[in-house]
């Protein structure tokens, strides 16, 4: 029996906001992020069984450098499926783009199943938030386009590193995607986008709107704590998020939290 006829889920894990740096000892507000980054993966090792592919939603590297791009891609590979990655606002698009190793995992349009994911790269470099260039935009629109003229697909998952409507802190006003107007208009005319999942605000959040899902994934680091005005980093551990895609364009989703650890962070930061 193929995956069409025992209407076996996609299976996708986003990996989001590693922040490794070039020195795989450094630390993000106290906290080792190779460490965080190699337990969640220990956990999806243990957890997941058959993945189908991978989404790395940006702020891979916290220092934009080759050797955390190149650990990050090893590490990917040990897990035994695709992925494709997008810049955060910490990377440099040109820097990963010199992996010689992954140069798949740039690809934009992923089609598995009768579903399509697009990939938005909203990095601006030098900023902390983020914009979809006229390019990302008609990218997106000319993929929708296309899936109403395709009877192979039926749904649309849409990835970025930025956040295309408000976080739930005060402080994060402003760091989010700058043109989501623009953005959301375009996801808002097309039937078959399901679901938007990105990063960028290490908080876990799933919602509807307007019939579509969005979903926010914590970090495999620090996490930034919700319902506050101020900068303010959570006691929550280290996660990755898993979906399952129905063929009728259902979304199973949800988060798997490191356990048996206790991460020591700095709380007293005001910033990161
Ligand atoms: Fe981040």
């Amino acid at each position: 029996m193929n995956r069409e006829q025992a209407d076996t889920p996609l299976r996708v894990v986003q990996i989001t906001d590693s922040h490794l740096f070039r020195d795989p000892t450094a630390a993000l507000l106290k906290l080792n992020t190779q460490i965080s980054f190699d337990l969640v993966l220990e956990l999806v090792q243990r957890k997941e069984e058959n993945i189908d592919l991978i989404l790395a939603t940006g702020d891979i590297a916290q220092d934009a450098s080759m050797e955390a791009y190149v650990r990050f891609g090893a590490a990917m590979e040990q897990l035994g499926a695709p992925f494709y990655w997008i810049p955060g606002n910490h990377d440099r698009r040109a820097v990963m783009e010199k992996v010689a190793a992954h140069k798949d995992a740039f690809i934009n349009l992923v089609k598995s199943g009768n579903w399509q994911i697009v990939m938005l790269d909203s990095s601006i470099v030098g900023e902390v938030h983020g914009n979809l260039a006229p390019e990302e935009l008609q990218h997106l629109e000319s993929c929708l386009q296309a899936a109403q003229n395709d009877p192979a697909i039926a749904h649309t998952l849409v990835c970025l590193h930025h956040n295309p409507v408000p976080g739930s802190a005060l402080w994060m006003d402003g760091i989010g995607l700058h043109n989501d107007e623009e953005f959301l208009a375009i996801v808002d005319r097309f039937k078959t986008v399901r679901a938007v999942v990105y990063g960028h605000i290490h908080q876990e959040l799933d919602f509807l709107r307007k019939g579509v899902r969005y979903l926010c994934t914590p970090s495999t680091c620090i996490q930034f704590k919700p319902d506050v005005e101020d900068f303010a980093l959570d006691d929550l551990n280290p996660a990755y998020r898993w979906f399952d895609l129905h063929r009728d364009g259902s979304i199973i989703s949800g988060v798997e939290r490191v356990t048996g650890h206790v991460f020591d962070v700095d709380h007293s930061s005001t910033g990161y």
